[in-house]
């Protein structure tokens, strides 16, 4: 499968014809690089979850360039919603929203919603404009790593994580590491209040101050309860601690010395650095063949809790 470096037009002119002929496209976007098919095609959509051997009742997100396309997948789409849209699209933002006829169940995993994202990538928008000029009506796109593996941030990382599954006929394109690093945040708008489903970029507090009230999923219920599987996960065991033994890996914010003898995975300055650097440090130990990982979570509010809920799933076995 060619990984494409020089992203050119004539280059997404090709990838989103690509799709449109039922084929793959693994592109970045400013969270993680996803594995996009036409969310209209069957069996390209089929072949995503063959790809990353995902279930078939995980539902996909559906990338699209503009609002307009967001009325064809959708049916009522709340007042809170709209502003949401209006002010974080293009975006690290998943509004879940009541589907439409044309959101079927291979992408809905036979639920009633659908969710849709603007990215704000550029390669991630011209492909979107490029597809939707062909007919086009939608990318599915999950993220593009082996399914309860860590997302991939670098086309580097598609390749290690797909590269056995993709076909000579898929593409992958190579935008550079994603700038945010931590996938969307998906919001369920399909009930009278906004619920966050998953945090991200798009913080609670972004999204409180802009429609009042908002739920969440708790973090310690999250721990506790069965919504919590094996997530993000490298295959080094991830704990979430403070010291570390000899041998084993760290991460933690730069201000934070390593134990003696582990070994430093990152030494991120900040809390953006942390999210853009977290799925790269966990790659990089299974890299080295280190078999534990300490991570110290980074507290506060904001991206904090970001990276809290999907460290917190890393380390869940
Ligand atoms: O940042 C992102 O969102 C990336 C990039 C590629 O856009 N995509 C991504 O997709 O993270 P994925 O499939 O790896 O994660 C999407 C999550 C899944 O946990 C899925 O269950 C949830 O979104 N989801 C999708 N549609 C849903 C729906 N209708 N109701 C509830 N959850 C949904
Ligand atoms: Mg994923």
């Amino acid at each position: 499968m060619p990984r494409i470096l020089n992203c050119t037009d004539e280059v997404i002119k090709k990838a989103a014809q690509a799709l449109k002929a039922g084929n793959l496209v693994a592109f970045p976007t400013e969270t993680v690089y996803g594995i996009g098919a036409d969310a209209t095609n069957e069996r390209a959509v089929g072949r995503i979850y063959s790809v990353k051997g995902r279930p078939a009742d995980h539902p996909l997100i559906i990338h699209v360039s503009s609002t307009s396309f967001l009325q064809k997948w959708t049916t009522t789409i709340p007042d809170y919603a709209i502003a949401l849209a209006e002010r974080f699209w293009p975006g690290p933002m998943t509004l879940i929203l009541p589907r439409s006829q044309l959101a079927k169940n291979f992408i809905t995993g036979s639920q009633d919603s659908v969710g849709v994202r603007i990215p704000a990538q550029p390669i991630s928008l011209h492909l979107l404009s490029e597809f939707e000029k062909l007919g086009g009506q939608g990318i599915a796109a999950p993220s593009a790593n082996r399914f309860g593996a860590v997302s991939p941030t670098t086309a580097n990382d598609v390749e290690t994580e797909l590269g056995n599954f993709l076909s000579m006929d898929d593409q992958i394109l190579d935008g550079g590491p994603c700038s945010i690093g931590v996938e969307s945040t998906i919001i369920d708008c399909t009930n009278s209040t906004p619920v966050i489903l998953r945090p991200g970029a798009i913080t609670i507090d972004m999204v409180i101050n802009l429609v009042g009230l908002v739920s969440t999923l708790n973090e310690n219920k999250m721990k506790t309860s069965g919504l919590v599987e094996s997530h993000y996960s490298p295959k080094a065991k991830v704990i979430l601690g403070t010291m570390a033994n000899f041998g084993e890996g760290f991460l933690a914010l730069r201000k934070i010395p390593t134990p003696p003898g582990a070994h430093r995975l990152a030494a991120p300055a900040d809390i953006e650095d942390y999210a853009r650097e977290l799925y790269n440090a966990l790659r990089s130990a299974d890299d080295r063949g280190i078999e534990t990982i300490v991570v110290v979570p980074p507290e506060g509010s904001g991206l904090a809790v970001a990276i809290r809920d999907r460290l917190i799933k890393a380390s869940f076995r």
